[in-house]
Formats: structure tokens, C-alpha cells, sequence
């Protein structure tokens, strides 16, 4: 299994996940052939890169943070969330709520608990994907950071809501392309807006704060209040954290995405000025630095690709080699140089 560019993938190979659209449905199921009239929809729908099996074979998993099932259940509510923003109706929040918890269930049961995954966002899923992505990260890092039951359920429901402000605004939804002026105006309300729907909805006021708050920066220098970092409660810089984190392994047409590696590096350098360190080092811990599906290149020059990935222990094999496998643990991790796809 690997993370290609589109355009370097051939018939010979498989998807290594479901792909789905925004109303939470499944487009192509897993191990669908990728024959070219597929690939061309892919392409249209704004994929750039998928994860592929090379042989039909290939046991590894790649189902990423969430089962398919929830996955798609999230996406769905989610889609209806913005719907009903724009509408101007009410949020449903008992179907909100259901969701949220069967996101938490599914995080807390994953044996590895960690966030494995690159980047399967397009331009139109994008908002929905990385509020996914936002919610489960925040999830995994409060939990390093202790946080019980009931305080890990308000977290992920901030954080899965934490951009619904942003539901009227074009490129927010298109994430991949350049900010308009007007909407340029419009992301700085966005923090306000979705405090403002939550609160209606009648959600908690830290759960409704996580949206107001989650661009504030320690150093005073976020938006919209300019609070310092003893004025922003913890939930509020974990999906701050997480919101950057996953911004930056994204890729868009400005900015190309960062790896996990580099994403962490820069947000650590920015720890103390923008970020919490200790919410810093919580992410750490909770992501995945050589995901499943990336390239390694090993210090005796070998590269490989990672099939299985966990906080403490990688397995690689040797592309198109379905048997050669390397399983590094620990300390074995220094054998790896670099990351090269
Ligand atoms: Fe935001």
C-alpha cells in the first residue's frame, strides 16, 4: 500500500480505501480496480493523490483514524450541520450528539491511538474531512493530557464543530483555493458566528467557546478577542493545536502541505509564542511521524514503505515485495534517515 500522485497511478492497481462523497456516501469501495474512467472521476472530483494497493493481495489496512461506517455517518451530519447554518434552522443536536459519541467510541477503541493518516482532502470535501480529522486529533490529545469521559465528549463536540461559523463562506468549503477579499473579512467572523450558532443550539458554554477561541495564540496575537494564553481555557488550544496541525499536512493551492514530521517541528518552534507546549507535546505523542503509506528512506540508503504504523513500533516493506518486511520498534527508529514520499 502507498500514497501516490494521481497521475502516477496505473490499472494494475487497487484502492486502499472507500472514497466518499459529501453527503457521507460511499463513491468507490475499497479494492475497487482503479480502471482510467475511475481515475478520471477522481480527478475531476479534485483528488490529487490516493492510497493504492499494488497487488490485490495486500493485506495492510488503510481504513485511517475512523471506520468507514462512522466515517461516512459524520460526513453526512456534518454536511446537514452547514446545510442548516445556511438555512438559517435550527442544528440538530441530538443527531449531533450520537454522532460525536460513536467518533469517540471508535478513537478510544483503536489499539494503536494514533493519528495515521496523510491527506485524502479535495477542494470540495475539505471542510468536512478536516473538521473529521480536527475532532479525532483533539480526542487523542486530550486524552495524553487526562482529560475523563465526560470532558474527552465535550472536547470531540467542539472540535467537531469547532468551523461551523465558516458555512457561508465559499472557499471555506473549497478550502484548496486562494481567499477572496470578502471572504478574507468573513474567516474573522467565523469564530464568533459558529460560538454564537452553538450557543443557540444550546450547547455548553466551553463547548460553544472552542469555536469562538480556537485562532486565539498564547502571545496575544490570534483573533478575534487577542487573548493571552492564561486566558484560553485547554479545549480551547487543543482544537486550536489540532485545527493548525491538520491545516498544515493539507494541501492547497498556496501552500503545499507539509509532512507529520515538519508540521510538528515548526508548530514546537512555535511553542511558548503561539502554542501551549504542553498541548504541543500532547500532539506529539499523537500523531503517527511516518504514516501508513509514506517512504522511508533507511540509513544504509534502502527505501521502504510503511504497511503498519503504531506510536511505538513500525512494520516496512520493500515496495512491490509483499513478503520483505522490517519491523523497527523504538530506539530502531533512528535507522531511519529521512522521509522520502
Ligand atoms: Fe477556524
Amino acid at each position: 500500500m502507498r500514497h501516490v500522485p494521481l497521475k502516477e497511478i496505473t490499472e494494475e492497481m487497487f484502492l486502499a480505501h472507500s472514497v466518499f462523497g459529501n453527503d457521507g456516501r460511499v463513491l468507490l469501495k475499497k479494492r475497487t480496480k482503479l480502471t482510467a474512467s475511475f481515475l478520471q472521476r477522481l480527478e475531476k472530483m479534485g483528488y490529487t493523490h490516493l492510497y493504492v494497493y499494488e497487488s490485490p493481495d495486500e493485506q495492510w489496512d488503510c481504513t485511517g483514524p475512523l471506520r468507514d461506517r462512522i466515517r461516512a455517518e459524520a460526513m453526512r451530519v456534518l454536511w446537514q450541520s452547514l446545510i442548516r447554518v445556511v438555512e438559517r434552522k435550527p442544528l440538530d443536536e441530538e443527531q449531533i450528539l450520537f454522532v460525536v459519541e460513536g467518533i469517540l467510541k471508535n478513537v478510544l477503541q483503536e489499539e494503536d491511538g494514533i493519528f495515521n493518516i496523510i491527506d485524502i482532502k479535495t477542494a470540495d470535501n475539505y471542510i468536512y474531512n478536516h473538521s473529521l480529522n480536527v475532532c479525532v486529533l483533539s480526542i487523542l490529545m486530550a486524552k495524553h493530557l487526562n482529560f475523563n469521559q465526560d470532558e474527552l465528549k465535550e472536547i470531540a463536540l467542539g472540535a467537531f464543530l469547532h468551523d461551523l461559523g465558516k458555512a457561508h463562506i465559499q472557499s471555506s468549503v473549497k478550502k484548496i483555493q486562494a481567499l477572496s477579499l470578502l471572504d478574507t473579512v468573513l474567516i474573522k467572523q467565523h469564530a464568533k458566528r459558529g460560538f454564537d450558532i452553538l450557543k443557540e443550539t444550546g450547547f455548553p458554554a466551553k463547548v460553544a467557546n472552542m469555536a469562538y477561541q480556537h485562532h486565539e495564540r498564547e502571545d496575544g496575537s490570534g483573533y478575534p478577542l487577542g487573548l493571552i494564553g492564561v486566558d484560553i481555557p485547554l479545549y480551547s488550544k487543543i482544537v486550536g493545536t489540532a485545527d493548525s496541525f491538520d491545516a498544515m499536512i493539507s494541501r492547497r493551492v498556496y501552500r503545499e502541505l507539509r509532512w507529520n514530521d515538519q508540521a510538528l517541528q515548526e508548530l514546537e518552534g512555535e511553542s511558548s509564542t503561539k502554542y501551549d507546549p504542553k498541548v504541543v507535546a500532547a500532539l506529539r505523542r499523537s500523531v503517527a511521524l511516518y504514516p501508513l503509506g509514506s517512504g522511508v528512506e533507511l540509513i544504509d540508503g534502502e527505501v521502504r514503505v510503511v504497511v503498519a504504523a503504531s506510536a511505538t513500533k513500525l512494520i516496512l516493506q520493500k515496495p512491490g515485495e509483499l513478503t520483505d518486511l522490517l519491523e523497527l520498534t523504538g530506539d530502531d527508529f533512528s535507522r531511519i534517515k529521512k522521509r522520502v514520499f
